[in-house]
């Protein structure tokens, strides 16, 4: 693996901006973060400087005082082949030298045709046709909107709800939002768009109590609650069904066996398209380009992004099949949507490059072979009093904190708060790894690691949880 080398950065503590200030008083006062409290930087102190990040290589990052880093969650579960990847900076470099920037707006580029070719290829059964967005978010909201039409074009104008599982995350523009089923990131942009409606996500932990030890039971009847929420909008106003492979918010709840056999089941049944956001899934997160094939299901529909360039430029897409593509090829009939970005040739170029990354180092097998030892590692801190549940798969798990492991009773909304963001966020950070202590449903830890890690970086990873979570109780 080719990296950029070390020299050309020099780990400082005093990195000013050309106004003379410290990047962290300047983030204070001027950078506006992404779903952070900004309270906790005000005021002056070490313990509320912005984190500053300034270099990555491999699975490792550098904050700007030289304290080096596991990157636990890829960036945000972006980062599969790891930081500093010098090949993917030349496929960016060789097309700046050729054209940085068209849309896709009625003329193409190469690299986006390239690209949805191999998609396409990557894609299961008929999903042939893929429209470029610069995220996730958009991906979901493009996805909604098609299925929207689709339904028009094809004499079904009243079908426009759509469904998706609580605590679920989904995007932020105001389609997606809807989507999304935590109460907490939608309450303050209410009213959103009408029609999105929440069914039972599938964490078997928080199964009810007579189908916690039969996963096939309690697959069917997570299942079985789309086809009732269905019945229940009227089928004929239903036009799609959100879903995860593995749902991430919440910490990762892989799907109970025979559940996605069943979801098919019913959206056949009652002509509703199944998306399957892919958004974090997919690229190798748990072990194969498209984690729908690893399940064996086929979708209507695939929404994705992040790990398509490993970060290293923005791009989603939705990946479409030819049924639902059909009546867009004749007469006057189009698809009214699109973002300039959508689809950037800087961004098609390093997914490329990305993608022979995949093929050429064998990453989606590497997760498969590896699991297996990432799990048994992470499942080694089960003997730690607050640690309820270590579930997931492939390179994606979330460990569920209990205040009772007997009866898994869940904290307090001021037990979150001290233990979350009181103690584990820095605790964690503070012993050399960069994931999330999240409690949008029931709190966890999620990690989500570039995906060329192994053993080592496995037991490192074990080792410096148990060392945080095994004072955690004193900080309650
Ligand atoms: C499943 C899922 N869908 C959509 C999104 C939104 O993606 P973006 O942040 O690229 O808009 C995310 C982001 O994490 C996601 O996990």
């Amino acid at each position: 693996m080719t990296i950029y080398p070390s020299e050309i950065w020099e780990p400082s503590s005093d990195y000013h901006t050309r106004t003379g200030k410290l990047y962290s008083e300047a983030a204070r006062d001027h950078l506006w973060m992404h779903f952070t409290r900004h309270s906790v930087f005000e005021g002056h102190g070490g313990a509320h400087n912005v984190p500053l990040i300034v270099k990555g290589e491999g699975a490792y990052i550098w904050d700007d005082r030289g304290n080096k880093y596991l990157d636990g969650l890829a960036g945000l579960f972006t980062v599969q082949v790891g930081h500093g990847r010098a090949e993917l900076a030349d496929a960016a470099m060789e097309q700046f030298k050729k054209i940085a920037y068209f849309p896709l707006w009625s003329y193409a580029h190469p690299r986006a045709i390239e690209l949805a070719e191999r998609l396409a290829h990557y894609a299961p059964g008929d999903l042939n046709r893929v429209f470029f967005t610069t995220g996730g978010g958009e991906a979901v909201e493009s996805a909604w909107k098609l299925a929207k039409q689709y339904y028009k074009l094809v004499g079904k104008p009243m079908k426009t709800k759509v469904i998706s599982r609580n605590i679920a995350y989904h995007g932020t523009p105001q389609g997606a939002l809807s989507i999304t089923g935590i109460p907490a990131a939608k309450a303050v942009f209410e009213p959103l768009v009408p029609g999105g409606h929440k069914v039972p996500n599938t964490n078997l932990y928080r199964a009810p109590e007579h189908l916690r030890d039969d996963p096939k039971a309690f697959g069917l009847w997570a299942a079985n609650r789309i086809a009732e929420a269905i019945e229940f909008e009227g089928p004929e106003t239903v036009a799609a069904v959100f879903l995860e492979p593995v749902q991430n918010s919440g910490g990762c709840f892989p799907p109970p066996p025979g559940y996605f056999d069943r979801v098919r089941e019913i959206c056949d049944e009652y002509d509703v398209l199944l998306v399957s956001d892919e958004t974090i899934c997919a690229f190798g997160r748990i072990g194969d380009y498209f984690a729908c094939n690893q399940l064996g299901y086929v979708p209507d529909i695939i929404t994705t992004a992040k790990g398509v360039t490993s970060g290293y430029a923005p791009l989603g897409c939705m990946i479409v099949s030819d049924r639902i593509f059909e009546p867009f090829r004749h007469g006057l009939t189009y698809f009214p949507h699109g973002y300039t970005f959508g689809g950037h040739p800087i961004s098609c170029a390093i997914a490329m490059a990305n993608l022979d990354i995949f093929e050429r180092e064998g990453i989606n097998e590497h997760v498969r072979e590896t699991a297996p030892a990432f799990r048994a590692a992470l499942e080694g801190l089960l003997d730690i009093p607050i640690v309820g549940d270590v579930r997931g798969e492939g390179f994606f798990y979330g460990i569920e904190l209990v205040k009772d492991k007997a009866t898994r009773e869940t904290f307090d909304d001021g037990e979150c708060e001290r233990l979350l963001r009181g103690y584990l966020s820095k605790a964690l950070f503070d012993s050399g790894i960069y994931c999330r202590a999240d409690d949008r449903g029931d709190p966890v830890i999620q990690l989500a690691p570039p995906l060329i890690i192994g053993q080592t970086e496995f037991d490192d990873i074990a080792a410096k949880l148990r060392s945080v979570l095994e004072g955690a109780e004193a900080h309650l």
